[in-house]
Order: C-alpha cells, then structure tokens, then sequence
C-alpha cells in the first residue's frame, strides 16, 4: 500500500467522520445541520456532496483517527492535523467549529477539504482549505466536477462559478453542469479539465468589482485554452447563490438564458463604459477586446470575432485587422 494510497483512506475516513457529526450529533445538528437548512440546502444536496462537520474541539478527528489505528503521520499529510509550535511531538486538529465541504477529484474519491466558519465575527478566514498534498492540488481542481462531469456532456456547456455553496445551489436548482474555481484564479490545467468535458465556459462571477475583474482574466485563459466563452453578470453584491435564492429557479434559468453575452459584447460593455463618446477611450477599448481576440488559437474564429467587433464598434474591418496585426507583433 503506497503512500497517496494511505493519504486517500485517511480523507475518506474524515469525510465520513464529518458526515457523521453532521447528522448524528447534538452539536453537529444544531449548529452545522441548521446553518445549512437555513442557507437553503436541502437533504439530497447535502449528501450529493456530502456535507459534514467539524466539532469545535482541539482534538474530536485527532482521536478519533488514533482510535480508528490511523499513523498520524498521513493525518499531518493531508493536512487534517496541524504540529503545535510549542511541542512538535503534540498535534491539533486544523478544522474547527466548520462546515465541511469535501473536495473530490474526478472520480470521486475525496482529496481535501474547505471549510466554512459558522461565527458571525470570526477573525480567522471564511473558508479554510486543505494545504497542498501528495494527492491534493489545489491548480488542478474544480469543485463539483465530480457530480457535474456527465451533466456538463450533456448540456455542452460548463458553468463556472467562484464558490462552494454557488454549486451547491445552482445544483440544487437543477443546473447541475457547474464546477467552482473556488475563489482562485482560474489555472491552465483547471482548463483543461474543463476541456475533457466540453467546449463551452459560461462564466458566473460574483457582481462586484473583484468577480468582474476575475472574469475579464478568466475570459483570456479560457480563450487560449481553445474554449468558447460567454458571461453572465449578476447585480453587484450578488453572487449565483443569492441571486438564486432570491429569485428563485425558473426564474434564475431565464436570467442566465437572457443575459448570456458572448465574451466580445462583454468585454466592450466593461471597458468602454464611461468610453462612449470619448473617442481616445473608445480605442483603447477596442484594444482590449483584440488582446483578447489574440489569444483565441483558432484563425477561422480569429476572422469571426474580428468581424464581430468591427460591427460592435461600428470600425471599418480593414482598419480593424490592420490595428490588431500591429498589436500581435509588438508583443511577440
Ligand atoms: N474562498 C477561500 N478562502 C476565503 C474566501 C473565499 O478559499 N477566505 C473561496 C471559497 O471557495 C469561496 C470562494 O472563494 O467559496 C468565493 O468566495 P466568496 O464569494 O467570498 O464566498 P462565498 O462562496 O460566496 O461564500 P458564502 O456565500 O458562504 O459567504
Ligand atoms: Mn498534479
Ligand atoms: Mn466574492
Ligand atoms: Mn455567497
Ligand atoms: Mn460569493
């Protein structure tokens, strides 16, 4: 039995333990069971993606694994365990007092885990993660993709949303082909995956400033990795889960349908916005959406895209084209 191996039971095992406290606790019920009812989840939803908790104790996983006969050195791998400084012979648990969202590779098996807080003040972060382990990378990992991989087959296409509970909720609302990058910046190799499964990204970001800015850069990378983009913008100080929870999910769906925009029209919107009649403002607009026409690698859709914006902004195409072969050879 190999290292990753011992590192894969130990997290399932922790799953289950989390799952049990959930539901079959005092503590687990009335603190964890009841933050999540009360964020609207439901009992299918919190076991699709088997939702737990952790007891607000130093040490309930730490003794549990020691009963269970688990090597704490695969507890302090995973990162379920953290050495004290004072006494590096002494452990304690890393989660506490938490939600527990494990986190699932592609098939299925559990390889770390986020963690929300439950106290209103807390001075520690919201969401605490699983360090970097032999079998967890955090680059390489999209929340939900397990349970959304054959939904995103079939619908051919990939929401993407930056939290946990965005995909608990929208899955819950039967949109079901949405992965989170969970709060980082989109990688390579989190495209890729996407890719296995789909051409198609429909970007849902939160409506404030932060998501914009995340999804004018998540729009570049999705584009070099050969993937088609369109965007959905919610009102600012909305995320997917608040807004659906706030209106519900037919109406939700008919809000993706209608505010759909393919990644061109976006971007103009987002750029230009304070450009319209300053002209000086208006080309530098445009010269943000060709950036990110450069990095599209297919030539056909190059020519389509370039043809789309010529008509946005209302530019002649051969000027267009003749600005952007300058842009593409001052950077290379
Ligand atoms: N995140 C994180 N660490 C933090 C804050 C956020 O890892 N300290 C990640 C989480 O995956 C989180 C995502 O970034 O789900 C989006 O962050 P945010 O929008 O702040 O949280 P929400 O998912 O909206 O969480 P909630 O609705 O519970 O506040
Ligand atoms: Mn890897
Ligand atoms: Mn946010
Ligand atoms: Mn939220
Ligand atoms: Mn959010």
């Amino acid at each position: 039995q190999n290292e990753k191996d011992s590192q894969f039971i130990v997290s399932n095992w922790a799953k289950d333990h989390y799952q049990k406290l959930l539901h079959e606790t005092e503590e687990g019920e009335s603190i964890g069971l009841s933050y999540l009812v009360q964020r609207g989840l439901n009992q299918a939803t919190i076991k699709t993606f088997e939702l737990g908790y952790s007891l607000d104790q130093w040490d309930d996983l730490l003794k549990a694994a020691q009963k269970e006969g688990f090597e704490a050195k695969y507890l302090e791998k995973t990162g379920l365990t953290i050495v004290r400084e004072d006494d590096p012979n002494r452990r304690y648990d890393r989660f506490r007092g938490r939600v527990m969202f494990p986190i699932h590779n592609v098939s299925g098996r559990v390889i770390g885990f986020g963690a929300r807080t439950l106290k209103a003040n807390d001075k520690t972060a919201k969401y605490l993660n699983s360090p970097e382990s032999d079998i967890y990378h955090k680059s390489d990992v999209l929340y939900g993709l397990f349970q959304a991989r054959q939904a995103i087959r079939t619908e051919e296409v990939c929401y993407l949303v930056e939290g946990y509970l965005d995909v608990l909720s929208l899955h819950q609302g039967g949109i079901k082909n949405v992965v989170a990058s969970s709060g980082t910046s989109l990688t390579e190799s989190q495209i890729r995956l996407i890719g296995r499964y789909t051409d198609n990204v429909t970007v849902l970001y939160d409506g404030d400033a932060a998501g914009i800015r995340a999804s004018l850069r998540g729009i570049d990378m999705l584009l070099e990795g050969a993937l088609n983009v369109r965007v959905v913008l919610f009102p600012d100080g909305d995320d997917p889960d608040s807004y659906i929870r706030k209106v519900g999910d037919q109406r939700f769906k008919e809000y993706l349908d209608k505010n759909s925009q393919d990644f061109i029209t976006f971007k103009t919107r987002i750029v230009s916005q304070e450009a319209a009649h300053d002209p000086v403002k208006k080309a530098e607009a445009i010269r943000e959406v060709l950036q990110s026409i450069a990095k599209v690698p297919d030539p056909i859709k190059r020519q389509v895209f370039l043809q789309q914006t010529s008509t946005t902004f209302a530019i002649d195409e051969q000027v267009l084209i003749t600005e952007y072969n300058k842009l593409v050879k001052k950077d290379s």
